[in-house]
């Protein structure tokens, strides 16, 4: 796909990897829908950078637990620009809980945000990408939906889920819209991480490093613009922590 005068939406894109792609993204000349839901400042400050250096950008709101907000978001995403023609489903929760502290509540905000919500994103924006013609779906998922970390257990069920729900989405929306997954290692630590544990990180992966946001940025890349081919595949991503 040509990538010059299309429209994206990223999620989480306010901070982190989800505003690393819209920044790569908007520097291949496609139009941004800046999702955020509570860094309101981080979504102002990437539709900024982006509009100095010339694109176009505007942020939206929405809570990824509410189908609702989804709707509506879309909506005016279809509004605001003309057209959607790229997802990127980013946004996510990250929490460790041991399995005897585990509750109902903890399910369902992992399985809410981590795989109802690229679920219900995907159908509203990948429907309008069909009415057009073509379209890319990039769902950002984790090495460890293919073999669990320990105490994350609905995170890890969550990205395993978004693994099939990328290869069932390939097969729905097909053969406009092309959907595929990238499962990351650790790119960028949480903010509460201490030097060892991320030093613990570099060292389980078989490269000896970390990857970056960039990293990721440019697999949603060629996911969008360097082929037409891949759909429903997932991309492992992760310096080779998962053969580790
Ligand atoms: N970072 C890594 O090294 C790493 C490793 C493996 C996989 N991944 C995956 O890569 C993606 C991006 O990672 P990240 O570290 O940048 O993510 P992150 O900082 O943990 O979260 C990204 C954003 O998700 C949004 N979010 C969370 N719950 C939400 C909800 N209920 N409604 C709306 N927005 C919600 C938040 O937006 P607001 O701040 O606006 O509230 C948050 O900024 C995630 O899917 C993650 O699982 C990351």
């Amino acid at each position: 796909m040509n990538l010059h005068g299309k429209v994206a939406l990223v999620t989480g894109a306010g901070r982190r990897v989800g505003q690393a792609i819209a920044l790569a993204l908007a520097e291949r000349h496609t139009a941004l829908a800046i999702h955020y839901r509570s860094s309101q400042s981080g979504a102002q400050e990437t539709a900024a950078r982006i509009i100095q250096q010339g694109g176009r950008a505007q942020i939206f709101k929405a809570e990824l637990e509410s189908v609702a907000e989804m709707e509506t978001m879309v909506s005016r995403i279809v509004e605001a620009f003309g057209r959607i023609d790229i997802l990127v489903n980013s946004a996510s929760v990250f929490y460790r809980k041991p399995l005897e502290e585990l509750t109902e509540r903890d399910w369902d905000l992992n399985l809410a945000t981590n795989l109802k919500a690229p679920f219900f994103l995907s159908k509203f924006a990948g429907l309008a990408m069909r009415r057009q013609g073509a379209g890319k779906i990039i769902n950002i998922g984790d090495w460890a939906g293919i073999r669990p970390y320990n105490h994350y257990l609905p995170y890890t069920v969550s990205k395993a889920g978004l693994i099939g729900l990328t290869r069932a989405l390939a097969k729905a929306l097909a053969p406009q819209v092309q959907v595929n997954c990238i499962a990351l290692g650790p790119v960028m630590p949480p903010e509460d991480y201490s030097p060892e544990e991320i030093e613990h990180l570099r060292k389980a992966t078989l490269t000896k490093t970390l990857g970056s946001p960039g990293d990721v940025a440019r697999a949603v890349l060629f996911l969008c613009e360097g082929t037409d081919f891949a759909t429903g595949s997932t991309l492992l991503l992760d310096g080779g922590r998962l053969l580790n």
